[in-house]
């Protein structure tokens, strides 16, 4: 692909996950997301929980036995002209480093929020890493089919418990069996839930002074008065519209619709496409070089690494994030950590419902590897000349802890192959104790050591002990300032996966009584 073509392809991007907390509507919202594109052609396709059928999202059994998304998945989609990739991610309460990686191989968010209930614990905790990295986030109040909050409420709540400006796209006309419709005022009309004329005139424009004209039934009601007050209310006691705020995460465009009924998502969805940035330059580990998604040569990072999907191919990919240039199928390229030339066969795309083999696509685009050990979490893949290296991804603190044995000394092998591949894929984190060398897992969910211990079992015949610790609050110490001295039972010394050392607090008390005792001592944390 020359530059030119490159150039309008990437332009055509859009590379995005969608946060929420379980139920707000995640899936729903995808599902229209997907009959809008016509990549399926009915609701509940996507996540069939009624008639038990699983999408591709579900692939590994655990998830289908509990009926949730533990692994994020890709769906590439067309909407409008616009290339949308779609990065999953989990379903589940219980949060993996997976889900966070996942959010550093995009170039936006949207938030989805049940208006009956707000701002949910982990729509918060996700919402934070997408701040880390500056990335827009587009808010979509849900469910205003049904009675919820009210509207002033949920806006205020999420500027301040989320400590970000919003600007209102629209404004909610009544809610629940009064829900009239959006008095939208990015478009400059009103978009009507039961649309009066013949069936089919569902949106009606405004004047100059911002009310519809005409006789109307709804206009009668005090609905669509208030609906008019509080708009004029958010336009002078609000936030100013600002593309470079919303563009660097600052602000928030807020929309309300309900996506089961399918209500404001269009409206929603055209906004988001035409705000949501298209992919951009990326830092390499060289300072003040960066790769722009135009440049010719590929180039991209491996974010996510998933074993045997399929239970039929005993297969692993490793999901790459385009970064620059084109990919096409069979091209041979290095990773820059083993310097090892790869040709790229067999390599996939992820839709709604199928895979199917990629012959080409370009920055922005995300695309699966069949891998058989090459790759690691982090890695960066090129084909210039130069090599090129993008930083490596963040580690996330794990929060929780356990100890870990084989159950079966004679299976000694297969317990130390799974748990590298396993560490390898960032399923889990590794540590060891210091001295006696015992193996600990780091999590930041709970389900992370359940799924842990379903692979090892099924797909390396290794049956483990695990005894938890709890949760522990881990800091790094640098070896210079270290004294093994130092560690007792409140704050246990180990060393992660590269030998470095690292103390696990039992609490908060614990870390500020060592911090009283050696006051010039530094404890660092990862993310
Ligand atoms: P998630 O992926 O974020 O976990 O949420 P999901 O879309 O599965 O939605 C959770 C529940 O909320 C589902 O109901 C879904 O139908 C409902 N829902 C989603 N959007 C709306 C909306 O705009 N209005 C209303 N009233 N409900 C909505 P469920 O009964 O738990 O699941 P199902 O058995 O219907 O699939």
């Amino acid at each position: 692909m020359n530059r030119m073509n490159l150039k309008q392809a990437v332009a055509k991007r859009r590379t995005f996950a969608i946060i929420s907390h379980p139920d707000a509507g995640k899936t729903t919202i995808t599902e229209q997301l997907l009959l809008y594109s016509g990549a399926i052609r009915q609701a509940g396709t996507v996540k069939g929980k009624k008639s038990g059928k699983f999408a591709k999202s579900d692939w590994m059994k655990i998830e289908q036995q509990r009926g949730i998304s533990v692994t994020s998945s890709v769906m590439q989609v067309d909407y409008d002209g616009y290339q949308i990739n779609l990065v999953d991610t989990p379903g589940h309460e219980d949060f993996s480093e997976d889900t966070y990686r996942t959010l550093m191989a995009v170039d936006a968010a949207v938030m989805v929020i049940d208006s009956g209930k707000g701002i949910e614990p982990q729509t918060k905790k996700l919402f934070q890493v997408c701040r880390m990295r500056g990335i827009p986030i587009f808010t979509f109040m849900n469910k205003l089919d049904r009675d919820g909050r009210e509207p002033m409420d949920l806006v205020a709540e999420l500027e301040e418990v989320l400590a970000i400006d919003a600007y209102a796209m629209n404004w909610p006309m009544g809610m629940g069996k009064q829900f009239l419709g959006l008095y939208d005022f990015y478009n400059n009309r009103v978009e009507l839930t039961h649309p009066e004329e013949n069936g089919d005139n569902d949106f009606l424009p405004l004047n100059e002074a911002g009310e519809v004209e005409g006789d109307y039934k709804f206009k009668e009601s005090s609905i669509y008065t208030e609906a008019l007050e509080n708009a004029e209310l958010m336009r002078e006691a609000g936030n100013d519209f600002d593309k470079e705020a919303i563009a660097a995460g600052e602000l928030t465009p807020v929309f309300f619709g309900s996506a089961l009924t399918g209500f404001g998502v269009q409206t929603f969805l055209d906004a988001f496409v035409d705000f949501a940035p298209a992919p951009s330059a990326v830092d390499t580990v060289d300072e003040g070089e960066e790769v722009e998604p135009t440049d010719t040569e590929l180039t991209g990072f491996i974010f996510k690494i998933q074993a045997n999907m399929d239970p039929r191919h005993r297969d692993r990919i490793a999901f790459v994030r385009i970064v620059s240039g084109t990919f096409e199928e069979g091209m041979d390229v290095k990773v820059t950590r083993t310097d090892k030339k790869i040709k790229l066969n067999n390599t996939t795309r992820f839709m709604a419902d199928s895979r199917e083999n990629v012959e080409k696509a370009v920055a922005g685009d995300i695309i699966g590897l069949y891998d058989t050990g090459n790759f690691q979490i982090g890695d960066t893949i090129y084909t210039g000349k130069k090599a090129v290296a993008f930083p490596p991804l963040p580690q996330f603190t794990p929060e929780l802890f356990m100890k870990v044995s084989p159950k079966n000394v004679m299976k000694q092998k297969s317990f130390h192959k799974g748990m590298q591949q396993l560490v390898q894929e960032g399923a889990i984190q590794l540590y060891r104790t210091w001295h006696s060398e015992e193996y600990i897992i780091g999590a930041v969910g709970q389900l992370q050591f359940e799924v842990f211990q379903y692979r090892l079992l099924n797909e390396y015949n290794s049956e483990v002990d695990m005894s938890p610790m709890g949760n522990k609050i881990a800091r790094w110490i640098s070896e210079e300032e270290l004294d093994p001295k130092m560690s007792s039972s409140r704050n246990l010394l180990c060393k992660d996966i590269h030998g470095n050392p690292v103390f696990l607090f039992e609490n908060t008390f614990a870390v500020n009584w060592f911090q009283g005792k050696y006051p010039d001592v530094h404890l660092e944390t990862l993310l």
